[in-house]
């Protein structure tokens, strides 16, 4: 078993996405948002249902576990009856996006449910971890709008029995409502901890939440301040921990460059955040400029990091020196505003692309349908969640048979992270020789 893991983790190193680009999914083809109609004793649904705005639904984030997606689908406008959904194969060969894990705990205004679903991430324990924003339509700010204001929070639930195992309502302390604009999520596998951040003018940062020690901390960081606070632009942070070399890569979609910072940065000793000139943006390393504008970022198994532009995919292997990024994808079309990636256990590459910014600049309802699709790649590459994955996860959601997986998870994690520490000072070092 874990010969074939060392395989496979070594394997990456050298393939790249060399495949074509094929949709799998569109919008309204074969995928389509639950309408309620199939669920029979779902209380609140008819309610929801009356709301429904096609336009407004978009695939903004998703995820792959054993063989179903999960998707998030911010409440930026309204009539967002869901905004967590998996996907579920419908006996006539198409997919449908349903609740999860109940639409009972998806209404508005019921800040016990999920309100506004930004960002999220799967672990390698099969936990779901999303960030609720609490406030929704942020994009859709009308006079006449219900203020249904909910505090922000994290909630972790596991994926197999749909339990909430966390609801982690961020502090009144880390935020003001109106003003706070959370974005991204990161989870470190090797602590359970998660990053957010907070891309507002009034107070940007990173809030780090540690799932074992239930504790929320907020590290200023001035370098997450959006450019123009009064330019209307869309902005949303782009985060990706490495386990490898335990950094934050992060960068906003206003932002030109992209930046690393140490997670230990995130260690210090609460009383030094009393301090209010605390600022961890001096920490924050410099990569380099961006080629235009980046909305979606992922990592994969080997330190490859990649990057989502207008028409194009690029990556860059963190583990070399010098922000070289190789182009993987250019002038496609087809690639609209990519809006997520993900990976699956089979070594491909999930896009998600939609007409979002047409979605933005259209203060009012969006005009359907959203145009989303879901393209995927052979990259040979996959996520650290599924590489160490204690669950079974050995399916993409168009794979017909399964194979389960690996299990004992953390010796193996650990294995895994010892073997690419090994690989890294390796890799570093030929670098360092190549110069
Ligand atoms: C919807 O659910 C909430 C609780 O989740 C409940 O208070 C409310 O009455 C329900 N609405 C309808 C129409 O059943
Ligand atoms: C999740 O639920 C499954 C099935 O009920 C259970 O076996 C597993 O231990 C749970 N995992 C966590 C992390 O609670």
């Amino acid at each position: 078993m874990i010969g074939q893991l060392r395989l496979v983790a070594f394997g990456v190193c050298v393939a790249a996405c060399a495949g074509e680009l094929n949709v799998v999914y569109e919008w309204g083809s074969n995928i389509n948002l639950w309408t309620g109609r199939r669920e029979h004793d779902e209380r609140n649904a008819t309610a929801a249902m009356e709301d429904y705005v096609p336009g407004n639904n978009l695939v903004h984030r998703m995820r792959i576990w054993d063989g179903a997606m999960y998707v998030a689908v911010p409440r930026f406008k309204r009539g967002v009856p869901a905004t967590l959904c998996k996907s579920h194969r419908e006996p006539d060969g198409g997919t449908t996006l349903k609740p999860f894990p109940t639409i009972r705990m998806q209404d508005v205004g019921d800040c016990f449910g999920v309100q506004n679903a930004k960002d999220i991430e799967i672990d390698h324990l099969g936990q779901l971890w999303t960030l609720d924003a609490g406030e929704v339509y942020d994009l859709q700010r009308t006079a006449d709008a219900p203020d249904y204001t909910c505090d922000p929070k994290l909630l972790v639930v596991n994926i197999s029995s749909g339990a909430v195992l966390r609801s982690a309502v961020v502090p009144s302390s880390m935020h003001t409502a109106g003003r706070t604009v959370l974005s991204g999520l990161s989870v470190d596998l090797k602590t359970l901890t998660a990053v957010v951040a907070d891309v507002s003018a009034d107070n940007p940062g990173f809030l780090v939440y540690g799932l074992r020690s239930g504790v929320y901390r907020k590290f200023r960081c001035k370098r997450l301040r959006p450019a123009d606070a009064a330019a209307n632009g869309y902005n949303e942070a782009l985060l990706a921990i490495s386990p490898i070399d335990n950094m934050l890569y992060f960068t906003t979609v206003e932002l030109d460059n992209v930046f690393a910072i140490p997670l230990s940065v995130f260690d210090v000793p609460a009383t030094r955040l009393l301090a209010d000139t605390y600022d961890v943006s001096h920490y924050a390393n410099d990569l380099g400029p961006k080629a235009d504008t980046v909305t979606a970022m992922i990592l994969d198994s080997v330190g490859r990091l990649y990057m989502g532009m207008p028409r194009a995919i690029v990556s860059w292997d963190t583990l070399r020196g010098g922000f070289d990024v190789k182009q993987l994808y250019a002038q496609d079309d087809r690639l609209q505003w990519i809006s997520s990636f993900a990976f699956d256990p089979d070594g491909y590459l999930w896009i998600v692309s939609s007409a979002f910014r047409d979605f933005v600049d259209i203060g009012s309802d969006g005009h359907g349908p959203a145009d989303v699709k879901i393209f995927k790649s052979h990259c040979g590459a996959t996520a650290f969640a599924l590489l160490t994955a204690a669950g079974s996860t050995g399916r993409s959601p168009d794979a017909v048979s399964s194979v389960k997986t690996v299990t004992a998870a953390a010796p193996l994690l650990h294995y895994v992270f010892a073997t690419l520490a090994i690989q890294i000072t390796f890799a570093r070092r030929t670098v360092a020789n190549d110069r």
